[in-house]
């Protein structure tokens, strides 16, 4: 069986990286996370990459002439790392449409709110002082709008009115570590495929 090669761009913390080494990383088994790209030097997620052996480089914006170089630079990468996946972890920067072309249906992001709900920055601070009751996560494809393409998972979650948003945030990554390793594994097994009656979606075989 061939190994599933899955790179992970992050910036900072790195929770659901770890999420992902912890539940899917195993070097030549079925899933490898073959790479880490952090758009920041700084960003704690490195050092769990180094921890688990797992190649890793830094792409800050700064270092290159504009957007579309930078992209290409870790386009080039992704491309050198055979990469089947790019699973968008706390990425906080946007993606040139050029990128997103190149790695076209093989990226993913995991978005703290039930898309199409609150897309973009400060989801959960905006959808608490919706004073939302219903919240959630969802993992989607990307595409190049702003958290626009099509939905893999969601799971939503109930939130007493008001919460802090700590404690919002705690109850958030407690369901990312979940829904995002398993979205992976999903696609990895060739259970996620396109909705021919629905080009803005696509179809899960979810079952055992
Ligand atoms: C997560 O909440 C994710 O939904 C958002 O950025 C955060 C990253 O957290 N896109 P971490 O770096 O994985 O801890």
């Amino acid at each position: 069986m061939s190994t599933f090669r899955v790179a992970v761009l992050i910036s900072g913390t790195g929770t659901n990286l770890q999420a992902m080494l912890d539940q899917l990383h195993s070097p030549g088994g079925p899933i490898e996370i073959v790479g880490v790209a952090s758009s920041r030097p700084e960003a704690l997620g490195l050092r769990r990459a180094e921890a688990a052996g797992v190649e890793s480089a830094v792409f800050p914006l700064a270092a290159h002439a504009d957007r579309g170089e930078r992209d290409a630079a870790l386009g080039d990468w992704l491309d050198s790392l055979e990469v089947d996946l790019v699973v968008l972890a706390g990425f906080m920067e946007l993606l040139t449409p050029g990128f997103i072309g190149r790695f076209a249906g093989r990226i993913v992001n995991v978005h703290p709110s039930l898309l199409p709900a609150f897309p973009g920055l400060r989801a959960i601070e905006r959808a608490a002082e919706a004073g939302v009751k219903v919240m959630g996560v969802t993992v989607h494809f990307v595409d190049e709008g702003v958290d626009t393409g099509a939905i893999v998972l969601q799971e939503a979650l109930d939130l007493p009115y008001p919460a802090r948003i700590a404690e919002i945030e705690d109850r958030v990554h407690g369901v990312e570590h979940r829904l995002l390793p398993r979205a992976v594994r999903l696609i990895a097994a060739g259970r996620v495929r396109p909705d021919p009656d629905n080009p803005r979606a696509v179809l899960v075989d979810d079952g055992d």
